[in-house]
């Protein structure tokens, strides 16, 4: 450990300790969601279960509530659902990462756990660099930093990062997130035998992909795995123009899904599919856990998209991470539901069953709360518009004719209403999920998810339906603990 290290650590813990009180006392800190101490966390990070015990990095600022040189941030959890803050895993104290030790992942290789991580550099002229770092630890806590094992291969500019490793049939790949000389975004697919010597293949989406000329100046945060019987690519790509409900935030992630010739690292692939419909989402990393199921989590934020306006930086603080999704596909297209074991944080259940309302708002008998899940199935629709409305600030609008589905929001820039929406063949289940101030919204079993924050007023904890015509349902409500 070098005593710039040292000293760095020392740093963030003063951070933690002068400003804990005041980040305590946000009405709008959550009750069950991964955020920093103080400062500002953003994408997940080498998110892996490792002997039993599911390990959750970060990308951590901890002296302000922008961006800068990256710390990651650890936590560590039996069960996806509690987690405990960890010693600091990286800071930025080397030279090649001294502007950051920006994304990456972990894998565990010979009883150790690896963290592959990019070394963010800004020379005096302001230029960037960028190298792929390696540090190993033997009990999933203590890091030690092995030093530069990717330097920039050629074709690409310094934006050349966010390594993600796996093994297959015996080899390592890694995906890296880049932009090439053409200032197009492509995912960069190398390949090694020992860790430490890597190949570069080439781009994951090779020249075949004549559609993606105009796709993006920079993908980040690659992911590349297989799941059900196909390969699937999730990345988060910069430069989207919108279309229609499409493309909506400052940036976007989603996924291809397709087939990959290991030999080249090449992929044949579908269209770009959005992996989520609402306000915040962005960075998504996955994992195959011990059970084998495949698990997702986002950051539930976006860069560049006015983040002093979130109203926690006046507590220090700002940004959480999405709750853990397991990942499914069908026909091509991927399913995101929350993990099973989210049903340990529910309290008290309340059922209201054969809910039938007809012109009218209403509210349900202790239906409401700040921290709740909702399970709503609809029996049937007969209406121009149904819609629940979340502490009078969010509304969810379903509209049968045309199959829309409209997640509104109090902008907490300008406070006016903004929206987001995508079309659906028909509504049947919602489950969603509400802390102080986040939704996840999954519709149908997954094949949607709106996710947002939102900032609504301390003592309106409502919840009320509504619709300008018939509509029966089931509600189910249970409220979740920390
Ligand atoms: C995505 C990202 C990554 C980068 C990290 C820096 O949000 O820009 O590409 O590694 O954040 O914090």
């Amino acid at each position: 450990m070098s005593t710039r290290d040292e000293q760095l650590r020392k740093d963030a813990q003063e951070a933690v300790e002068k400003h804990k009180e005041l980040v305590q006392k946000d009405p709008y800190r959550l009750n069950y969601h991964i955020m920093p101490p103080v400062g500002l966390l953003n994408d997940p990070n080498g998110f892996i279960q490792w002997k039993g015990i599911y390990h959750m990095f970060y990308q951590w600022m901890p002296f302000h509530t922008g961006h800068g040189a990256k710390f990651w941030g650890h936590y560590t959890s039996n069960d996806l659902v509690h987690w405990q803050e960890e010693r600091t895993a990286l800071t930025p104290s080397e030279w090649y990462e001294k502007n950051g030790c920006y994304s990456g992942s972990a894998i565990a290789h010979n009883d150790q756990l690896y963290l592959f991580y990019t070394g963010n550099v800004k020379d005096e002229k302001g230029e960037r660099e960028s190298y792929q770092v390696m540090a190993t630890s033997k009990d999933g806590i203590h890091f030690e930093k092995q030093g530069v094992v990717v330097q920039l291969p050629e074709g690409y500019t310094a934006h050349f990062r966010d390594p993600k490793v796996w093994q297959q049939n015996g080899k390592w790949y890694m995906v890296v997130g880049t932009q090439n000389h053409q200032q197009q975004g492509r995912v960069a697919i190398l390949q090694s035998d020992n860790l430490t010597d890597w190949k570069h293949l080439g781009d994951v989406t090779g020249a075949h992909t004549k559609q993606l000329d105009a796709f993006g100046y920079m993908w980040e945060c690659p992911d590349l795995f297989h799941l059900d019987g196909k390969e699937v690519l999730v990345v988060s790509p910069q430069g989207l123009q919108k279309e229609g409900d499409k493309y909506e935030n400052v940036y976007q992630s989603g996924y291809f899904v397709g087939d990959v010739d290991y030999s080249t690292g090449e992929m044949q692939h579908g269209a770009f599919h959005e992996l989520d419909q609402g306000f915040e989402f962005y960075a998504p990393q996955t994992t195959e856990d011990e059970h084998g199921r495949r698990i997702l989590v986002g950051w539930m934020g976006v860069p560049d998209q006015n983040e002093e306006a979130h109203p926690t930086v006046q507590y220090k603080w700002i940004h959480t991470l999405t709750l853990p999704r397991v990942l499914t596909l069908k026909e091509e297209k991927l399913y995101q539901n929350p993990v099973e074991e989210l049903s340990s944080l529910r309290g008290k259940e309340t059922i209201h069953q054969q809910v039938r309302i007809q012109t009218q708002e209403i509210s349900l008998q202790d239906v409401e709360g700040d921290s709740m899940e909702l399970y709503v199935q609809l029996h049937s629709v007969e209406a121009d518009v149904v819609e629940i409305q979340f502490r009078n600030h969010a509304r969810l609008i379903y509209r049968p004719s045309t199959g829309k589905l409209t997640l509104e929001r109090k902008s907490f820039v300008d406070y006016q209403t903004e929206s987001r929406s995508c079309t659906l063949q028909n509504l049947s289940t919602l489950r969603i999920f509400m802390d102080t101030s986040s939704l996840e919204i999954f519709v149908n079993n997954g094949e949607e998810v709106f996710t947002s924050r939102m900032y609504p007023y301390e003592e309106n904890n409502s919840v009320i339906f509504g619709t300008n015509g018939t509509v029966l349902m089931d509600v189910h409500k249970w409220d979740m603990g920390k």
